[in-house]
């Protein structure tokens, strides 16, 4: 896996990550319910052979995405109203860490700490917290599920590399499940205690 040390703010496994107050077999139930299975977490990790290369352009065509649509770029605007640049690139080399680590990390503790870190920096919580930055305090839930529609489709960038129909879409399934199952557990802080 690409060197991870050097991303700042990128806390995977270290203390700076509380605990999640998801366990891990509420992680299962959530994982049984998407109907992820171990032939999932293989197509995920074959995925994975193919996409860290891409994770960059991936995580860019997003970003266009973001940025086209005033209603999604200004949760980057600094206190004057333009884009906060330097908040732009440093979550952007999380971004491109979170695509290698959706397909290739176990889904152990430390994943699901992280998952609940990720959260909550989408939340009043922790969003700014980890750049020192000045942007609005919140991304809405709404555009974060809303924006799985355009993180979900992946064949363009697998079609890259040699692969036949079947497999590609056993990837695209594997990866589509794994979005969600982060989007269900990322929603956790957003919800009404006893609701979620
Ligand atoms: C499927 C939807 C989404 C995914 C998979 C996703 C993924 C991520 C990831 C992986 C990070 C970095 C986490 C880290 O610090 O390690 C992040 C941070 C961030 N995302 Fe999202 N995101 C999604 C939707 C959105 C939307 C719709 C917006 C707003 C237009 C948004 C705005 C942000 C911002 C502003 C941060 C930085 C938060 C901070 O201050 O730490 N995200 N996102």
């Amino acid at each position: 896996m690409h060197s991870s040390v050097s991303i700042p703010g990128y806390d995977y496994g270290t203390a700076r990550v509380r605990r999640s107050p998801v366990t891990l077999d509420e992680l299962r139930q959530i994982e049984q319910a998407a109907g992820f299975s171990e032939e999932d977490q293989h197509a995920l990790q074959c995925a994975g052979e193919v996409l860290v290369e891409q994770a960059e352009q991936m995580v860019d065509s997003w970003r266009a995405r973001i940025a086209a649509q005033p209603e999604l770029a200004r949760w980057f605007f600094d206190p004057s109203g333009k884009p906060d640049e330097a908040y732009k690139a440093a979550v952007k080399k999380r971004f491109v860490q979170w695509v290698r680590d959706t397909c290739m990390r176990p889904r152990d503790q430390a994943w699901l700490d992280y998952q609940e870190e990720i959260g909550l920096r989408h939340t009043p919580a922790k969003k700014n917290q980890t750049d020192s930055v000045h942007t609005p305090p919140v991304v809405p839930l709404r555009y974060l599920i809303a924006f799985v529609a355009v993180v979900n489709p992946i064949r363009p960038f697998l079609c890259r590399e040699k692969r036949s129909a079947e497999e590609i879409e056993e990837m695209q399934n594997a990866w589509s499940k794994a979005v969600l199952i982060q989007i269900s557990l990322w929603s956790r802080p957003y919800v009404k205690e006893g609701l979620w």
